[in-house]
């Protein structure tokens, strides 16, 4: 079987863009691949946190990949920390990576504008732990949102780079994006994404949002003044809609444009947040039963450390040999 492995920050309740863009479609993989799935806490360190919140989100965001039905029987799941091996890989790989190629990236620009005061090393090599996450388990493809797709081309790179230089040790690993939904855009300015670290919290659908609150947010959605329901460059906020309303209910565009034709967008909007209500409806009564058996939680996340940590030491023991670390008899 082919091997699928990805990861999330556990920096806030997920959005409906990490829902749609990732976890929704790593639920669906796990029949037909052999899957790793993590809570990438060390990443989150790049942007300054409080320990106790953070501590938290972790415990809720390995909660949540439960509750959207990703299935430690079928798939290994686990925290990055916990695994030591990230964190090592990850320096090896910092050696190996470029100043010019990390200055490049686009999240890192981001970034480093939106936290001028603190831009620190770790933002500037988020890239090669992520590599290193990828990599230690040699994995084939990777499912991720669109944002993600600059840091997987990185990763192949690097791996190449490092192939060259000591011989075949990595699998060059492929992004894996949905046929829609890639990209899911912030409610209130549909030319951005949708992000769980936007100010405004009507810009974004948490997965753990009421049914009201969901509706409200979907009333209160930015679209166009041309009040018709179609699929077409320049109406971002709509084709935002369409998108979601397509991938929760399995409906194409055409069907869609069919089903709103003649109707106003009051009417349309109503449909999709009713639509994502009930998609996530699950989601929210899991989760609620889930945080209730911490002990269930924690017995879950180390199981999972353990066997993520023996996987993963057969891929750093032959680069630590490569690279001309002595070995620790
Ligand atoms: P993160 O935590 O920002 O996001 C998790 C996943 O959600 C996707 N995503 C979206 N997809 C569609 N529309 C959106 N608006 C949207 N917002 C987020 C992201 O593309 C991502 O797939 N660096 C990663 C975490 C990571 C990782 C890894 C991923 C660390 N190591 C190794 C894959 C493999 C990140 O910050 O994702």
């Amino acid at each position: 079987k082919k091997i699928i492995l990805s990861g999330i920050q556990p920096t806030g309740i997920f959005t409906l863009g990490n829902y749609i863009g990732a976890v929704r479609n790593w639920q669906q993989l796990q029949e037909d691949y052999q899957c790793a799935y993590f809570i990438a806490d060390l990443h989150s360190l790049t942007v300054r946190q409080e320990a106790a919140k953070l501590r938290k989100q972790s415990l809720e965001a390995f909660a949540l990949l439960l509750a959207c039905g990703i299935d430690p029987q079928k798939s290994l799941m686990f925290i990055q920390s916990h695994v030591h091996n990230h964190a090592e890989l990850g320096w090896i790989l910092a050696c190996n990576s470029l100043f010019g190629e990390l200055s490049r990236m686009t999240q890192f620009k981001d970034k480093s504008a939106k936290h001028a005061d603190n831009i620190n090393a770790g933002l500037f090599t988020y890239p090669s732990l992520m590599a290193a996450d990828i990599l230690l388990y040699q994995a084939d493809y990777v499912p991720v949102g669109a944002d993600q797709t600059q840091h997987l081309e990185f990763t192949r790179n690097v791996a190449q780079r490092f192939n060259n230089l000591y011989g075949n040790t990595f699998k060059l690993p492929e992004a894996y994006l949905p046929p829609e939904g890639a990209k899911i855009m912030s409610l209130q300015e549909p030319a951005k994404k949708m992000s769980k670290s936007d100010t405004n919290p009507k810009a974004f659908i948490s997965i753990l949002d009421d049914h009201d609150t969901i509706i409200r947010k979907f009333r209160s959605a930015v679209t166009d003044s041309e009040a018709k329901v179609m699929f077409r460059e320049g109406k971002d906020g709509i084709n935002n809609l369409m998108t979601i309303y397509s991938v929760v209910t399995g409906k194409t565009y055409e069907q869609i444009e069919d089903e709103f034709n003649g109707k106003g967008y009051g009417d349309f909007k109503l449909a999709v947040g009713e639509a994502v209500s009930e998609e996530l409806r699950p989601v929210r009564e899991n989760f609620a039963r889930l945080m209730n058996d911490k002990a269930y939680l924690e017995e879950t996340y180390r199981a999972g450390a353990a066997v993520a940590q023996r996987i993963s030491d057969r891929t750093l023991a032959k680069v630590k040999k490569k690279v001309g670390l002595l070995a620790n008899p």
